[in-house]
């Protein structure tokens, strides 16, 4: 199949491709917080491409969140850290334009919210302008007032506690956090923080399941765990880890549904072979011509 004949996605219902036409079953930010009054467990990947957004929007996730973690898993970088603003835009709009349903959250990158409230107010703006997020997350609580703006000012906000990558060089090493008595403190009373600002969802990574638990029962805003077990009010795992795209590495937090690292590499194996061999092109991949017409021709 080439390109150009990419079938148009299932879930399209008249809505104008590419525009900002509302679907009535389109997730919105208060849909999440319905969704945990009824108990209905909401259910986010992390997506960084068209085709990958077409293809999770399609299977019904409800969210999906344009990480800054495509710093390392599309961009090679060590940690989230050199992630810049337009790196991030250029991925949410891939994956805006691919999904009609799911949520699009853009993640907003290190030093792009804590600099000043100004600051942080016009980066979320490109990222929902630009990037044609609905919503955008940003890690900690120390932004508290800039949430306050944001969501003043129409952009929906969602937090990020726990482990924040952001902060690797300040943690060391990506470790559980919350397992002391004052550090789960800490995150609780962060998470009424933010919740009292007006996040309207709060992801949860890498916290203790009771800890995690405790914090969702005590909030009204959905959580959203990652590595922070069942108690939370979602789920959200970074694509790659739940396709098994590196074969040699699971993390604890995710399983995996596909063995796609595998699967890709005897693919690429199979393809050199073919190429190699002249098994490939066959005559099916081939577009034939009245050969009369190259004569003469020099
Ligand atoms: O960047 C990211 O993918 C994230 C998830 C781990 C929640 O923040």
């Amino acid at each position: 199949m080439s390109v150009t004949e990419i079938p148009a996605n299932p879930t399209t219902v008249g809505a104008a491709k590419g525009g900002t036409h509302a679907r009535a079953d389109r997730m919105t930010t208060t849909k999440f917080k319905a969704m945990k009054g009824r108990g209905e467990k909401i259910v986010m990947l992390t997506a960084y491409d068209y085709s990958t957004a077409r293809l999770a929007d399609a299977a019904g996730i409800d969210a999906l969140l344009v990480g800054d973690s495509l710093g390392q898993v599309m961009l090679g970088y060590d940690s989230t850290v050199p992630v810049t603003l337009d790196d991030m835009i250029h991925h949410i709009k891939a994956v805006t334009r691919g999904v009609q349903r799911a949520l699009v959250i853009g993640d907003m990158p290190f030093m792009t919210y804590n600099v000043s409230v100004e600051d942080a107010l016009r980066n979320a703006g490109r990222i929902m302008q630009e990037g044609g997020a609905r919503a955008v997350k940003m890690e900690g609580a120390g932004s508290a007032e800039a949430v306050e703006r944001m969501v003043a000012a129409g952009i929906p906000v969602m937090g990020h506690l726990g482990l924040t990558p952001q902060s690797i060089n300040v943690f060391g090493r990506h470790k559980i956090q919350g397992k002391t008595r004052e550090e789960a403190q800490r995150i609780l009373h962060d998470a009424i923080l933010l919740e009292e600002s007006g996040v309207f969802a709060l992801v949860l990574e890498t916290v203790p399941t009771p800890l995690a638990a405790l914090i969702s029962r005590k909030l009204s805003i959905p959580t959203i765990g990652i590595g922070a077990g069942a108690g939370c009010d979602g789920q959200v795992q970074i694509v790659h880890d739940l396709l098994g795209w590196y074969p040699d590495f699971t993390p604890k937090h995710a399983r995996k549904y596909a063995d796609l690292g595998t699967v890709l590499n005897r693919a690429f194996q199979e393809y050199k072979q073919d190429v190699q061999q002249g098994t490939f092109p066959a005559q099916e991949n081939s577009f034939d011509m009245d050969e009369s017409l190259l004569e003469g021709l020099e």
